[in-house]
Formats: C-alpha cells, structure tokens, sequence
C-alpha cells in the first residue's frame, strides 16, 4: 500500500513486512524520516526527530542545515556537506541543484525501465515522484515500488534536461538513505579473480567507506551491494538493511558516517569516469536499486533478496524450472580437443546420467589459444570437420542437449573481424592499445556492434540448436575510448556499453527465450542482479576448489539464491590451487547450486564413474529443495573450521543439510547442527541415516554429524517429514 498524506505531506510505503516514511518540507525538500519494520500509523512530530528537527514544520533551508536533512535525492553546492547523489553543471559551470517536489502519484503495477534491468510484477504499486530544479529546468523522476510480500523497496531516478540550456551530469546515484543513528556494522563483499565475494564485516567509522568497481563490469574485485547491520546482528537475530545495484557496470556503494552521527548510504553509477550530456530535451535513466529490511539478521536479510530476485527479476521461464546438470569441457579438453574427443566425454556424460554437455572456448576461428579468433564465431573445421550442428546432433542423439560458449563482447587482434573493423574495439586513438588476456573489447555502445553481436549469437545458436549458451567476459577495460562518441560524450562510454549490452541480450533473449543463458566473466567477476535478470544461474568462479567454494557460495548467498550459482565439480589436483580433496567434498559442494561438472570422466576410475551416476541422480531428485526452496545459513567459514548450509522445500516437508569441514580435527565429538526453517511439528527421517527426529529437536538440539577423519570431509543429509 502506498499512501500519501496530503494533510501532513507525509508518503507512507507500507507491506506486511515493511515501512518507508517520507515527507515534503514546506520549501517542498523530499526527505525520508523511516525505513524499517511496519508501522501502523505515523506520528509526524515523533518522526521528525529523525531529520534533527523538532517539528517538520520548522524546516526551512534558511534555519536549519541541509547537512541535517535526510534528503532523498542530495545534490552537491548548497549546504549539504555531505556526498550527495547528483551533481550537475549547469551551462554557467555552477553545480548547485536544488529539487523542489512538483508531484506525487500511485501507480497500478510497475512501469518497465528505459534500457536497464529491473525488477518486475503485477502484484506492485509504484509511487512516482517529479522533482524540479527551478534555475535549470533539470527534472527527476523518482520510482519507488512495493511488491506484497517481499521486505523490500525498489527505487530509481531518471534525470529530464527541461531547461533550455545543456547540462552535465557527472554524478547521479540510484538510491540514498540516511539512517538515525550510526550504530551499525558495514558488510560488503569483495575480492579477486578466482576469490571471488569474501565477506568483510567491520564498525563504521566517521567519514566514508565502501566498496566500487572502475572495471568495466560489476567485477570481480567488488560486487554492487552493501549491508548495514547492528553490531549485536547474526544470522538469526537483528536488523539488518541490505542494498544491491541492479547493474552490471562501474558503480559505488559507500557509506558516509556524518558529524551527527547519522550515516548516508549510496549506490549508484561510479562518477570516476562518468558524466553526461543532457540537452534540453534529453533524459537519462540510472539503474535501479533494491533496499531490503530483516529483523531477524542476515538470514531474513537474503531471504529479502532471494524472494525479491526469485519473484521479480530472473527470467520468468527458469525460476521453477529444472536446471539441467551438465559438463563443461573446459577444464577437461581446454584448447586441445577434435570432435572425436568431445563425443567421448560426451558419451561418457550421457552414460553418468547428465542432461547437457557444453562446449566452452576453442571451437571457432583457429583458436588454439587465447591469442586469437575472438569475432569470428564460425566453426574451426580442422576440429569440428562436420561443423558445430554435426557435433551438436551427436550430442543430441545420446540423449543429451548441447550448450555452447561464446565471448560476444570481444575481439581479438587476429581475427577476420579486426581486419575488417579496426574501429569497432575500444581505443584511444594514438595510443598503443593495452591488452589484457591478448585481447580488445568491443565498443558495444555502437549500434553496428550490437548488431553484429547478435547476428553472431543468433547464428551459432541457430547452427547448433543449443539449448544452453555461457556468455563470457574475460576482461576488464582499457583504453576507454569510442571513436563513434564526440569529446563531449567520451566519458559517457562506460554506461553506454551497459546500455548496448543489455539492449543486446534483451534481443537475444527475445529470439531465443528457450534457450538457458549461463553468464560468465573470468568466473563471478559479473555476478550482479543486472545480468540474472537475462541468465538466471551465473559460473560463480573458475575456481573449484571445496574449500575456496564453500567460502564464495556461502557469501554468494548472501544476496543471491542458489539456483543462480553455477557450481561444478571438478577434477583433482584441483586446476585453481593444486589441493586434493574427496570426491564426496566437491559434490557437497557443488550441489549448492546449479549443479555440473567441470573434468574429462574418462579419466576417472570405474568406481568415481559409479559415484558420478549417483550424485547426477541425487542431484536431480533434490533439485526442486536446493535450488527452489529456502535457503539458510548455518556454519560460515569465515568464522570457523565448518562451513554448512540448508535447504527446506517450502511445504517444510523436504531439507537438504550440508556440512563440509576444512581441517580434520582429531579427538572431538562429532559436531551437533541446529538446523532452521524446519516445522517443529513434524518429525523428519534422515535418508542416510534413517533415524526419526522432530523438527523441534533438530532446530534446537541439532543434528548430529559424524565427520570422517581427513581434511575437506563433507555430509550430505536428506530429511523427509514423516507421519508421527
Ligand atoms: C573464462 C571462464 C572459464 C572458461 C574460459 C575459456 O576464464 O571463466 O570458465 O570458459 O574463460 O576461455
């Protein structure tokens, strides 16, 4: 429900788990004065309190200091010190902005996004609010919408030039909060290439901190979200506001800690190398963000998340659809295979049960190597003599369905594509061009780029009938330039390029609604809510490794359910860190997400082949409770040697539990679990064990799990309610 009280200038959003409060000044500043669990009614003078005012009626620009004011859309230049969301100059070179509310109104549903993922839904209301800068003419537009049921709001801005001079936009975040108080604990994910999302957690300090990415992507490095908990907060217990970009490009996610103690959270469009030409007339739309309140910790923080990104953002066609399991011939063939080669292990594959066999990089151009070829995806004959549709009917008549990888957004200098148009890679002209990986990234801005990248990916789609497609991106930018953009407009690139991909896969994904879309880059280095809402599941690392997994997935799941990670098991020694661990481990592992292999089975012993075939039926019959049910977290492996989590079907009558330990811990008791999200009710039978509980006392006396000896040992535990 969405009210707006005229009488007191006050804007109620409220849910059933939710409030978000704000108010207009009487100078018409749109401030907010609550986020957090709902409220019945609203008292305007106790709420005040909030903006450092007594009475919302004393407010007035002249008496009170902006820098006071939580402000919903804080520019920069007339006596707000702190990090504003906009700043724009004007065409005297000034920047002060000052939005004026012209309107309010509720809107039925949510309209859709200019050029940008975003969340969807008919069960919505969307308040839209219009902001006017008297001197300028610059206009904002505000949405902010409220699905049922889901602990979240959503918000964006989208900026209107209605003046009649130009002006540049050089900073423009998605969603700002001011919170009362600045008693809370800053989480925020970041990393590297193949440690990708670890979870850092530490006390505000006075002044700003965050995370960002300048990488050209979302990155591998940083990821577009950040949480605000209350120190004393746990899984369990304890608020918690958690807010995630909707983007997959440079961004910043910061929290400014202000002199009255009242931090500002930002997240938005990375303003380092961005700015923007508004002509008059001209618009710009920046990404939406989603804000999500729990009272009950981090736990009601990702099931906020999860719903909001289950319900209204992945791709209808695969939220309650069956993952197929699959193998990757990365790890097992890389550059070196012939169709002879692939057709084994795809055979082999067949033979385990599995559903898909994809096959990743190497089979176009004359790509024996990372060198070369990237743009011209047409088939390598002297590997493929038949072409990709021979090798993919082969595949298909072994009853398995084919995938295949690409790297649309790439171009390498050896490549027919690159003799033919030079101009189309990213480049400052007179300067040496710097490569990463041994290549160059297409100027998807352009408009004959996007065509061609969909040209190519709807023409190896159609040859090989693939019902699976990896979208890779192994790189970050360089030479950030576009020959096709005025001087004007250069630093407006790094945006473009988002707009032209997302206009890409939203072309793609029209044409080719069957078909599965896996992102990728490097790994997780793009593993944001902007892509899921093209490829529902994302490779959430190329690393593997048990150990290094559980620690990704566990903080992977903090905003993003588990049917969206990508999780395989591969071969040992492990290609990424060289450790050897159980079978048993890795497919604990894996089995935390969309779930595949990633090594040649011919190469396994008859026995691994034999355990293979039973973890591909495990994984098929669990399916609908991993990866569709609701997901908790119990043991974090940043915290200790154990790491477990838990899935329960959400007619509470199915749970698959995990446990995997690190380090084999001599002389100890075998641990016990507490489970969650079980009915206490119910009595549950554990499959492997076959001994009978009630769900009562396996939430509070837990589970016990008896560890094997030796490191990365893991338990995989089926509970299925039984009649008392
Ligand atoms: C990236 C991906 C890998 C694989 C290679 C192929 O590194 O993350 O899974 O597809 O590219 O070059």
């Amino acid at each position: 429900m969405i009210e707006i009280i005229r009488e007191n200038h006050l804007i109620h959003l409220r849910n059933a788990c939710i409030s978000y409060v704000m108010v207009e000044t009487p100078e018409g500043i749109l401030a907010h004065l609550y986020f957090g669990a709902p409220l019945r009614q609203l008292c305007p003078h106790g709420l005040a309190r909030h903006a450092g005012v007594e009475r919302l009626s004393d407010f007035t620009v002249q008496e009170c200091s902006l820098s006071r004011l939580p402000q919903e859309l804080p520019s920069f230049g007339l006596g707000d010190h702190r990090p504003g969301a906009l700043t724009a100059v004007a065409a005297d070179g000034t920047t002060a902005v000052d939005l004026r509310m012209v309107s309010a109104e509720v809107l039925d549903g949510k309209p859709r996004l200019e050029g940008l993922p975003a969340t969807f839904g008919e069960d919505s209301k969307t308040l839209r609010i219009l902001l006017r800068d008297a001197h300028t003419g610059l206009e904002a537009e505000l949405l902010y919408t409220l699905f049922e049921d889901v602990p979240a709001i959503v918000r964006s801005v989208k900026l209107c030039n209605a003046g009649d001079k130009p002006l540049q936009v050089t900073r423009l975040h998605s969603l700002c909060l001011d919170l009362p108080d600045d008693q809370w604990e800053l989480i925020t994910l970041s990393g590297a290439w193949a440690r990708e999302r670890s979870i850092s957690r530490r006390a505000l300090v006075p002044g700003f901190q965050g995370v960002g990415s300048r990488n050209g992507a979302s990155s591998h490095q940083a990821s577009p979200f950040l949480a605000l908990v209350r120190p004393h907060t746990t899984e369990a217990q304890g608020e918690a506001i958690g807010a995630s970009l909707i983007y997959s490009g440079n961004f910043t996610a910061t929290v400014f800690d202000s002199q009255f103690n009242t931090p500002r959270m930002l997240i938005g469009l990375n303003d380092e190398d961005f700015s923007w030409l508004l002509e008059p007339g001209e618009s710009l739309q920046v990404p939406e963000a989603a804000l999500v309140y729990s009272q009950t910790g981090l736990d009601g923080m990702s099931q906020g998340f999860h719903v909001l990104w289950e319900g209204h953002l992945l791709p209808r066609r695969w939220v309650h659809q069956a993952r197929p399991v699959l193998f990757n011939s990365w790890e097992a063939a890389y550059f070196d295979f012939d169709e002879e080669k692939l057709l084994a292990i795809a055979q082999s594959a067949a033979e385990a049960g599995a559903d898909l066999f994809v096959l990743d990089d190497g089979w176009f151009g004359h790509r024996d190597d990372d060198y070369t070829s990237l743009g011209d995806w047409y088939t390598d004959r002297r590997k493929l003599p038949g072409g990709l549709g021979r090798l993919a009917d082969r595949v298909r008549a072994m009853g398995l369905q084919f995938g295949i990888w690409m790297e649309p957004e790439m171009i390498s200098e050896d490549s027919d594509l690159y003799r033919a148009h030079p101009d189309w890679a990213m480049q400052i002209p007179g300067r040496e061009p710097i490569r990463s990986r041994h290549q160059l990234i297409l100027d998807v801005s352009r408009a004959d780029v996007q065509d061609y990248m969909v040209a190519s990916v709807s023409q190896t789609l159609q040859d090989s009938g693939a019902a699976y497609l990896k979208w890779d991106m192994n790189r970050n930018y360089t030479n950030i330039g576009s020959i096709a953009l005025p001087a004007s407009r250069q630093r407006e690139l790094p945006h473009r390029y988002m707009l032209g991909l997302y206009s890409v896969l939203e072309r793609v994904t029209k044409a080719f609604p069957d078909v599965l879309i896996e992102g990728c880059a490097g790994g997780g280095g793009r593993f944001d809510a902007g892509l899921l809402y093209y490829s529902p599941q994302y490779w959430c690392s190329d690393n593997t490794d048990v150990l290094s997994r559980c620690r990704i997935q566990y903080a992977t799941t903090l905003v993003f359910p588990p049917s969206t990670m990508g999780s395989h098991v591969s071969a040992v020694p492990n290609h990424q860190t060289a450790r050897v661990t159980p079978l048993e481990a890795r497919f604990a592992a894996a089995l935390g997400g969309s779930f595949g292999y990633e090594l040649d089975p011919r190469k396994l012993t008859e026995a691994e082949r034999e355990d293979i075939r039973r973890q591909i039926a495990y994984a098929h019959a669990t399916e609908t409770t991993r990866l569709t049910g609701r997901f908790h977290r119990l043991l974090s492996p940043y915290e200790g040697n154990d790491t477990a989590w838990m899935s329960v079907s959400h007619d509470q009558r199915e749970a698959i539990v995990t446990f995997i330990r690190e380090h084999s811990l001599p002389n100890t008791l075998p641990p016990m679990l507490a489970l969650r999200g079980l009915d206490p009710q119910l009595n549950y039978r554990v499959e492997e064990t076959e001994e009978v509980s009630g769900g009562d006392e396996l939430m509070q006396a837990g589970l016990c799990i008896p560890v094997k000896q030796g490191d990365a040992e893991a338990v995989v535990y089926t509970l299925h309610a039984v009649e008392a």
